[in-house]
């Protein structure tokens, strides 16, 4: 019986420990959009809008990284070989260059939570 306990309290507490480092992890989209403010001068979002000095973000997680329609991308992103997703992102909005070193981008996003926030609204509104 007092085993039982024991077992079940570990349990609740593995499952909390498990649903809050998750939504740490996952970031908010609502707060992203406002972190987002700052990639607006150089990227669109929807579907057909037009390429800035950035390309256009629409579909960014169902093709490949540097393969937007019609953007002349740098050596660097034309060249690559990998889709974004949350670690390819978060490495390359903390220092673009440093991750892919003739790339042309150069905003820097310093704080952890802006890079999660802003890759969680990048999920939802680049569908
Ligand atoms: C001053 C302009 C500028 C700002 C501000 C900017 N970017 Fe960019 N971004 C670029 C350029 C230019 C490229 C293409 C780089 C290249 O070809 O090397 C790019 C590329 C990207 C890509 C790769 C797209 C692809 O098709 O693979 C992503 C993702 C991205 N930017 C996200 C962001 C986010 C998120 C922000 C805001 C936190 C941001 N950018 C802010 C200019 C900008």
């Amino acid at each position: 019986m007092k085993n039982k306990t024991v077992m079940l309290l570990a349990g609740a507490a593995l499952a909390l420990t498990a649903g809050i480092s998750g939504a740490q992890a996952a970031g908010d989209a609502a707060k992203g959009e406002k972190v987002f403010k700052k990639c607006k001068a150089c990227h669109t979002l929807e579907a057909g809008d037009k390429h800035k000095t950035g390309p256009n973000l629409h579909g960014m997680f169902t093709r490949p990284a540097g393969k937007a329609d019609g953007y002349k991308y740098t050596d660097g992103l034309a060249e690559a070989d990998f889709n974004w997703d949350d670690e390819s992102l978060d490495k390359w909005l903390a220092n673009p260059k440093k991750f892919i070193k003739k790339t042309k981008m150069v905003l820097k996003l310093k704080k952890e939570d802006d890079r999660a926030n802003v890759i969680a609204y990048l999920k939802e509104a680049t569908k």
